[in-house]
């Protein structure tokens, strides 16, 4: 007999799923009665605490004791916590369960496999459609096991940095996994990334081990992973072994650095010992984009970060027992650390990591994978939902979408357009849209619609309620708190939670500038919101030079860095536009070098070769236009303010011009744009 927990009754009496039974028993009390413990097991002990507002004013007022209680019931410890927190935002001081040991895998993978050995941990939905492979927990903690210790056979330790360069897959999983095993930390990068961008993290996260696979498969088309890793290693001596997994039966060429992964895990125990980690122990750095051309290697710990994505993903989409999550973001970006890998595996969830796109081989792969896998709670990203809006109804109705529980959305703003489609269409109209709201360095989902009441109102479009612990304010422009609601402002956080990045790679300081001083005492997110006059959050986007590409973030000075070192380029400004797929664009504005003699057509594509070579595809830029000069201000600043409103051809609100150095240059880059703009109509 099959459990709702998945397990067979051969498994029942075990105290795991004996826990398993009895709560989802409570969450029906819950509902009913309100009951605070009920509806989060782990506030029992909460004296005086009764329905699920209280929970989040406590869990924000009294932030210690709940975070004390959470950890305590969520998380396996070898040596308990004696310090809950230590932090001080103002220094970029961010400490939490000092004291305590555990290991991540272990959280991850062993208790599940002593209670429910043949749950399903992972369904890798494979490019190839209709040949999804299913991983038990016994069979994801053998293979993590087995690469753990050819890991620690190849030298690897305790402390040092593994960079992982593979598409979506078990291995790519078991690879972060048998990293925290052993107590070395992961830095994976996003596979789209090239060659040179997959050198400066390596460098810079001075790995001496990379684990790729020979090639990658997506949208039916194959990418040379290996051979863009080899071109990476030239210019990274730290590089001294590559494990390279095989995901197509095309041999590559192997050197004598290189390590033919499946054939040497398979000479390996089972059997790892799991290293005792420190709560704050390093878990994995993760590259972003920043306002600067070099990238950041934020960094997350071990408690802290997997209590936080093991909470989010149980109470955010509302995950419980015998669901199957359905995240398709690349494990290469936050979301797929979070909740493809992370928050799923510690709540001993069934996770599908998905390795093909919304569209292949036709605009019905998301609706056809959740028919197939039976997908409970579907978590993508706007820009997806946007483009198969246009393909038309009929892909999502041909499937039976009856799973579906709950719907998320990510990585940026969702026009209400596209709210509205996913949930009437996709949703049926009785699946909760969640617009989830956070961000590489918060960890975790810091405010959406329904963390603590899963029958609170939802408005379309707004990540509206902070989740539990936190406490979002928003700042005027003299950095002073505004407290009313029916504002706009800076969005900070008030109070530090255990999800967050605890600092940059090798750069305390930049991470101290970047979140911690520009509201001193608070943390910095970067955004810009508004508070309704109901006190919900709508996020209007980012206050600083980093831009949303489809949910990919990406430093505008990153691209200028690649298109100024065009030999014929004399200086650039990367701004993002608003497009009605990808959220933004990225538009080019580029100054020639004098007696340059190219056709534009080909300085284009030359630029476009640049970025992407540099950087990575969707990097480059949607529209480049040439002009004789930029618009400046005495001081000589780059005013994008106006070059923002003319590539959205808001030319009615074009501000105060008086400060430019010469107000003709705006009339010049007007006339060149709408020029651009006929000439791409033909
Ligand atoms: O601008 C916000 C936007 O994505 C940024 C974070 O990007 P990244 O670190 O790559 O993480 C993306 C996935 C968590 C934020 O600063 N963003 C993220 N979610 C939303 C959003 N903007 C609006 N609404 C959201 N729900």
């Amino acid at each position: 007999m099959r459990l709702p927990c998945g397990c067979t009754t051969k498994y029942m009496a075990t105290s795991f799923c004996r826990r398993v039974l009895a709560s989802s028993y409570f969450g029906v009390l819950g509902r009913r009665g309100c009951n605070t413990a009920a509806f989060m097991p782990e506030a029992a002990g909460f004296e005086g605490v009764s329905g699920r507002a209280a929970l989040q004013e406590f869990s924000v007022s009294n932030s210690e004791s709940f975070w004390a209680a959470v950890a305590r019931h969520r998380l396996s410890w070898i040596a308990p916590f004696h310090t809950v927190q230590d932090c001080d935002l103002s220094r970029g001081r961010i400490k939490w369960f000092e004291g305590g040991k555990l290991n991540v895998s272990v959280n991850c993978l062993d208790r599940h496999v002593h209670t429910c050995p043949e749950r399903v941990a992972l369904i890798w939905e494979r490019d190839e459609k209709g040949s999804e492979v299913k991983y038990t927990y016994r069979e994801l903690l053998e293979m993590t096991c087995r690469l753990g210790n050819l890991l620690r056979r190849h030298g690897v330790k305790k402390g040092d940095c593994v960079t992982i360069y593979m598409p979506t897959c078990p291995l790519a999983v078991a690879s972060m996994l048998a990293c925290a095993r052993i107590g070395a930390a992961h830095n994976v990068v996003f596979a789209g990334f090239s060659a040179d961008a997959l050198a400066e993290r390596i460098r810079d996260a001075q790995s001496s081990t990379v684990i790729t696979v020979n090639q990658g498969v997506r949208g039916g088309k194959v990418t040379e992973l290996k051979k863009t890793v080899d071109t990476a290693v030239q210019s990274c001596p730290t590089v001294q072994k590559v494990f390279v997994a095989m995901r197509t039966d095309n041999p590559v060429a192997m050197t004598a650095r290189d390590i033919a992964m499946e054939e040497e895990m398979l000479k390996e125990d089972v059997v790892c010992e799991p290293a005792a980690m420190n709560s704050e122990d390093v878990l994995f750095l993760l590259y972003t984009s920043g306002s600067t051309g070099k990238p950041k290697g934020l960094v997350h710990t071990q408690a802290g970060y997997l209590l936080y994505a093991a909470l989010t993903h149980r109470y955010v989409f509302g995950y419980h027992d015998g669901d199957v999550f359905g995240c398709v973001a690349d494990i290469g970006w936050i979301t797929g650390h979070s909740y493809s890998v992370y928050g799923p595996l510690a709540n001993g969830g069934t996770t599908v990591l998905f390795e093909s796109t919304p569209i292949y081989p036709d605009p019905g792969r998301y609706w056809d994978m959740v028919e197939r896998l039976k997908i409970s709670q579907f978590y993508g990203a706007p820009t997806a939902i946007r483009l198969l809006l246009k393909y038309g109804d009929q892909w999502v109705n041909k499937y039976d979408r009856s799973s579906l529980k709950t719907l998320g959305t990510v990585g940026e703003p969702i026009n209400t357009e596209a709210w509205e489609w996913y949930h009437r269409v996709v949703g049926e109209g009785r699946c909760p849209v969640v617009d989830t709201w956070w961000q590489t360095e918060t960890g975790g989902i810091c405010i959406a619609p329904r963390p603590s009441d899963p029958e609170a109102e939802i408005v379309p479009g707004m990540a509206m309620r902070p989740f539990f612990g936190i406490k979002p304010v928003l700042m005027d422009s003299e950095g002073k708190v505004l407290p009313s609601n029916n504002t706009s402002g800076a969005l900070c956080m008030a109070q530090p939670w255990p999800g967050m990045a605890r600092t940059i790679h090798n750069n305390h300081q930049r991470f101290i500038e970047t979140y911690c001083q520009p509201y001193p005492g608070y943390f910095f997110t970067g955004d810009g919101a508004n508070r309704s006059a109901e006190g919900y959050y709508q996020i209007t986007g980012r206050l600083d030079d980093v831009i949303n590409v489809s949910g990919h973030r990406i430093g505008t000075a990153e691209i200028e860095d690649v298109v100024n070192q065009c030999s014929s380029v004399a200086e650039s400004a990367v701004i993002g536009y608003s497009h009605t797929i990808k959220g933004e664009g990225v538009y080019a504005f580029v100054v020639l070098k004098k007696d340059v003699d190219i056709k534009e057509e080909d300085l284009c594509r030359e630029l476009n070769n640049m970025v992407s070579k540099k950087i990575a595809k969707y990097a480059c830029p949607d529209c480049i236009q040439f002009v004789k000069r930029l618009p400046k201000t005495r001081s000589g600043k780059i005013m994008r303010r106006v070059l923002r409103k003319v590539a959205d051809c808001d030319l009615n609100s074009l501000g105060d011009l008086s400060t430019l150095d010469d107000p003709a240059t705006v009339q010049e880059i007007i006339q060149g744009h709408s020029e651009l703009l006929s000439k791409q109509k033909k």
